[in-house]
């Protein structure tokens, strides 16, 4: 560790005891301690929601908004109040704006789906950017196909900074959506959401954000943010899996077709027709994922305990620490350097591929992703065809990075 890095350190941030809420970080991996780094993809439980989580199936557990009896209604006191949680953590102006779906993917289909086959028409252009993962392209292409429609692409910097200049060239009064990241999950670049939802406005477009890589680095504020649509996931967010969330302006909501028919989306249902619910209900049809809910509203709590500006400048410090010490390692290339970036670095080694990156660090404890991240166009772009990534979340500390850094420095001995 240098001098330099050490003054950098944040005194007030407890790490030890954040690293206790989090069992599975005292295993050992291939007989080494583990150094977790790939929350990008997948972060760790806190106790806190891994307890909630059981106790709900314990002595909670019940259907929703079903039964008449007590133990149904505190389930669905449960699971509406994780609602209402969410809607405080991103500050959604009503409770009818949260929709509850599998997963950010399912949330972006669901506008593809709906708001997208009843309101773009032929010739209309939808704009992406060439760092978008896989979950942001696909539903578009399929609509673009379906209705002829345009998929216009914004290109970025070798840095990995969004050519909003570029951006701005393509915006015309045919444009009627906009798809962007918050944070790339390759680059880690933060991207100038507001800026853009507010030139999009400019031309009538909507927004769509995915807020995936955000929500647990920075805090988001949908009033403030005034995007039309923004969707995560809730297990990056130190929760569940199973549950994400679409967030969606009421007015946009309440004009949209459902996504999905059945039971809870109903007011009445008869043989010739049927009626929809109100939002959120509108769009949570079946049996929802009660226990992962009730999960993610724990997450939340968990995190606001900690505050997201204390998560906010620990990673930056483990951010910025990371890249200076990894500077040591000969034939390593830091792909994505915009200089607004969360704690995602990813890596090529000039004497390995990722994937043996992957495998031998794995033998020293270390866990990173390696491959194309589900963003192949972006890789296409970088001329790559895979990177090695390291992720940091609220629980990782810096002997993490100087883990990462000796086992990078062993794959360079062994491969020369
Ligand atoms: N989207 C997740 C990642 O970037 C799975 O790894």
């Amino acid at each position: 560790m240098s001098d330099v890095a050490q003054k950098t350190m944040i005194p007030s941030y407890d790490i030890d005891r954040i690293r206790a809420d989090f069992p599975i970080l005292s295993r050992e991996v291939h007989g080494k301690p583990m150094a977790f780094l790939d929350s990008a993809a997948s972060a760790q439980k806190p106790r806190q929601v891994i307890d909630a989580v059981s106790a709900v199936y314990e002595t909670e557990y019940a259907n929703v908004h079903r039964g008449a009896y007590q133990l149904s209604e505190r389930a669905t006191n449960a699971y509406e109040g994780a609602r209402d949680k969410v809607q405080a953590f991103i500050n959604a102006q009503s409770r009818g704006e949260i929709i509850f779906t599998r997963n950010a993917t399912e949330a972006i289909n669901l506008v593809a789906a709906t708001y997208g086959r009843r309101e773009l028409k032929a010739g209309d252009e939808i704009i992406i950017t060439e760092m978008e993962h896989h979950s942001n392209i696909v539903p578009w292409q399929m609509l673009r196909d379906e209705k002829d429609l345009v998929l216009s692409i914004a290109p970025i910097t070798d840095d990995g900074e969004l050519r909003i200049d570029v951006f701005e060239d393509l915006l015309t009064p045919r444009t009627k959506l906009v798809a962007i990241p918050h944070i790339s999950n390759v680059l880690g670049t933060i991207v100038p959401v507001k800026k853009i939802v507010g030139l999009a406005h400019a031309v009538g477009a909507k927004v769509l954000i995915d807020g995936c890589q955000a929500v647990m680095h920075e805090k988001v504020d949908m009033q403030e943010l005034d995007c039309d649509f923004y969707a995560f996931s809730g297990h990056k967010l130190y929760g569940p899996s199973g549950i994400g969330v679409l967030y969606g302006k009421e007015a946009l909501l309440d004009a949209m077709p459902p996504y999905m028919g059945g039971g809870d989306m109903i007011n009445t249902v008869t043989f010739e027709k049927s009626e929809w619910a109100d939002l959120p209900a509108k769009f949570e049809a079946g049996t929802p994922a009660i226990g992962e809910a009730i999960g993610l509203g724990v997450a939340i709590d968990y995190i606001s305990s900690i505050g997201l500006d204390a998560i906010a400048d620990h990673e930056r410090d483990l951010l910025n620490y990371a890249t200076q010490e990894l500077a040591s390692i000969d034939g390593l290339k830091i792909i994505g350097t915009a200089p607004n970036k969360a704690s995602v670095i990813s890596m090529t080694l000039d004497c390995a591929h990722p994937h043996d990156m992957a495998t031998i660090l794995d033998h020293s404890g270390v866990a990173i992703r390696a491959g194309h991240h589900c963003a192949q166009p972006l890789m296409d772009r970088l001329g790559l065809a895979a990177t090695a990534r390291a992720s940091f979340g609220l629980y990782n500390k810096r002997e993490d990075a100087d883990q990462l850094v000796e086992a990078l420095s062993a794959v360079r001995e062994i491969f020369g």
